[in-house]
């Protein structure tokens, strides 16, 4: 057996424990969302209904309210036209080492956004974000933990090209694809943003955090309701109950949030 089937061997054991813990709380299953409305162009997934309501936990503060709308009354730019502007970027060095720009995937009117830190290795040789172990988990944490497919959520990165070694984005590369980081979000209009790991949740607040003691607390990016969590990548090496209930937290209060309850 080589290292990559070791690896997803690993990956799938680590799904089947997630499983076999929410079941042993009694959650016996997930109910699907409903049929997408159709809304214009791109029917949005706003959900209605995913987890089972009595496993549903409040979130840890009172919600935010929203100061001021954070959608513009001009259209906002389409993702396609903001992947357009990106080009074949040389903003900043990474792209020296980039084998592909992982832009983002998803649905274009995603109800809840996802922001990690920047493409690993398989990101980077696939284009897309999140395709690598710590992406199968977080694909396990959408799918299995909240009720939805990953295709109704968008997952994007706060640097759109591979550091290398996986290194955190320095903020000099994080502040030089900023721009296009808001400009997704603002195209996407997501109801709740979900930020994995430290150095997303830093950024988006402008403050260094402690991610640990952050997590699970509503904060706020541009009026937007924003849930920091653990990057699926630390719960892969801090694989114990405390960070996988501490994610599923989380993830409930989010999904509850974009439901506007
Ligand atoms: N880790 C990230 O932060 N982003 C990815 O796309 C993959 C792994």
């Amino acid at each position: 057996m080589n290292e990559d089937d070791q690896e997803w061997l690993e990956c799938l054991a680590s799904a089947r424990a997630w499983v076999q813990e929410w079941a042993a709380e009694g959650v016996d299953g997930f109910s699907r969302l409903p049929t997408a409305t159709k809304l214009q162009e791109n029917p949005s997934p706003r959900l209605e209904s995913a987890a089972p309501s009595s496993q549903v936990k409040a979130p840890k503060t009172a919600p935010v309210e929203r100061p001021e709308p954070h959608r513009s009354a001009a259209a906002p730019v389409t993702l396609e036209a903001i992947r357009q502007e990106l080009g074949e970027c040389q903003r900043c060095g990474l792209c020296a080492g980039r084998q592909n720009i992982v832009f983002g995937d998803g649905h274009p009117r995603a109800s809840i956004l996802f922001i990690g830190e920047g493409p690993g290795q398989q990101e980077d040789e696939q284009g897309l974000p999140f395709v690598g172990r710590a992406g199968a988990l977080l694909t396990q944490m959408i799918e299995k933990g909240m009720g939805i497919p990953r295709s109704d959520v968008y997952i994007c990165n706060i640097v759109k090209c591979r550091p290398p070694n996986n290194r955190n984005p320095s903020p000099q590369e994080a502040s030089t694809c900023r721009p296009f980081l808001d400009q997704q979000i603002d195209a996407v209009q997501p109801d709740v943003i979900v930020t994995l790991g430290k150095p997303a949740a830093s950024l988006l607040l402008d403050r260094e955090v402690a991610i640990t003691r952050l997590r699970g607390t509503w904060q706020e990016y541009r009026g937007i309701p924003m849930m920091p969590t653990l990057h699926p990548a630390y719960v892969l090496r801090q694989y114990t109950a405390e960070n996988r209930r501490a994610v599923w937290e989380d993830l409930q209060a989010a999904l509850t949030r974009s439901q506007g309850r």
